[in-house]
């Protein structure tokens, strides 16, 4: 049987409409998604776009990519990432590539509850109130689970009730643990607190102010670990022993060090946010989550951290993932919903266990380029692309390389100029990795 050129080269060879064919072909995604991909219907419409938001003038395009090679739990996924940046989708793929040899990313999220809180002020007798709280606790969420039927016959509801007392403040925050189930839950638990509301303040005599969810969703943990052998760093052993050093030392400079600790966690939203924004999940609430939870302790931390164990590099990432895989804004978009076709449909349990294996990997891809050869190297590969790009959104016909000394006073090659810096920042950390993609 004749062997296509699309069948012998690898995915990030084949042109856009190759790489669309080969997702259906491979029963990736239906008959439906390639037409709407190839045809350019796979965006989001003026109409449903006017319903989503207010005073609506139109939509706003990013790229979806996909990267390849991830294995997590032991079974392989296919990632969509909608992202501006270069060299985010290669770096993750080039990562994945190297993790299977160790069997992948593992990831665990062991719970998925979202937290709503209710701010009790005015309270004469603090210590007294939050007696009768904890007295009237079985109640309370007793009274919970029935304002939430759905909920609770879908399998969520209350599973706890905290009572955080501020005494100095004269204020008790009841804190109510909601499992959502498949969603984020954000409606629901908003709904619960305004409903509970007047119920706690009448028990304590005291008055509800604050009525809603709390982002920090350190009860919707996701631990994911990976094991990559130091000697698959690079083709020079020795040069991999220093590699894997320089990777610890950068993570424990960040475990030190708040200023690199938020560029280490940004490092980590590059794949984390791309992945959000594709399945239609609300990014904000995660990157609150995990800036909140990194900062939870004396100083921020790194939300992932590095040892070398053994002639192994072992990475561990711990951080919130409250995701949703219902809801409007994903029944509503094409585009996120062909993200979960791609993903295979994945429960809330999944997608999130997802997140932390690719947060994790990103990670990796970014600290292995700063430590080998820099974020730089490789840049001048994309740097052409971009420039193409630059080229072409601000009218600058020049050709690479004489680009500033030509047109060196004119506004538009001084934005030409910073677009190529701009380009070339960040595109090294896939290259670094060997620019597989
Ligand atoms: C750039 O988008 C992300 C990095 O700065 C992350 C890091 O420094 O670890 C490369």
């Amino acid at each position: 049987m004749a062997v296509s050129s699309s069948q012998t080269r690898s995915f990030h060879q084949l042109s856009v409409s190759e790489q669309i064919e080969k997702l259906h072909t491979d029963g990736v995604v239906s008959e439906g998604t390639l037409e709407a991909l190839i045809g350019g219907t796979a965006g989001l419409s003026i109409e449903s776009a006017d319903r989503m938001i207010e005073n609506v003038i139109g939509t706003y395009s990013l790229p979806i990519g996909i990267a390849q090679h991830l294995l997590v739990n032991g079974t392989e996924v296919m990632v969509p990432m909608v992202v501006e940046e270069p060299s985010i989708v290669a770096a993750l793929s080039s990562a994945a590539k190297l993790s299977r040899s160790s069997g992948g990313v593992l990831s665990i999220q062991d719970a998925n509850i979202l937290s709503g809180q209710i701010q009790l002020t005015d309270l004469k007798d603090v210590f007294r109130a939050e007696g009768i709280l904890s007295e009237h606790r079985d109640r309370i969420m007793a009274i919970a689970n029935d304002l939430i039927p759905n909920m609770v016959a879908r399998g969520g509801g209350v599973r706890g009730v905290e009572i955080r007392p501020f005494s100095e403040a004269g204020m008790i925050i009841v804190q109510l643990h909601v499992d959502t189930c498949d969603a984020m839950g954000a409606n629901v638990v908003n709904r619960l607190c305004e409903n509970m509301a007047d119920t706690l303040a009448n028990l304590t005599g005291g008055r509800a102010v604050l009525r809603i969810l709390s982002n920090l969703a350190d009860h919707s943990l996701v631990t994911a670990r990976v094991s990559i052998p130091v000697s698959h760093l690079n083709k020079d052993g020795q040069y991999s022993a220093i590699i894997a050093r320089n990777i610890e030392l950068a993570s424990k400079c960040a475990e030190l060090d708040p200023y690199r600790a938020a560029t280490h966690n940004k490092g980590i939203f590059n794949g984390v946010d791309a992945v959000a924004i594709a399945t239609g999940n609300d990014w904000r609430a995660i990157e609150a989550a995990g800036h909140a939870f990194a900062g939870m302790g004396i100083a921020y931390k790194p939300l992932a951290v590095w040892r070398v164990l053994n002639g192994q590099l072992i990475g561990t990432l711990c951080m919130p993932l409250k995701v949703s895989v219902v809801g409007a804004q994903i029944k509503a978009h094409p585009t996120v919903r062909i993200a979960h076709e791609i993903l295979k449909f994945p429960t809330v349990r999944r997608l999130a266990e997802i997140m932390g294996a690719v947060g994790l990997l990103q990670n990796f891809a970014a600290l292995r380029a700063l430590c080998s050869d820099g974020i730089c190297k490789g840049h001048l590969q994309r740097h052409a692309r971009c420039e193409e790009l630059a080229r072409n959104s601000n009218g600058c016909t020049l050709e690479r390389g004489n680009c500033i000394r030509k047109d060196y006073s004119s506004r538009g090659a001084w934005r030409c100029l910073w677009r190529k810096c701009r380009c070339g920042l960040f595109t090294g950390y896939a290259e670094g990795l060997g620019g597989t993609k």
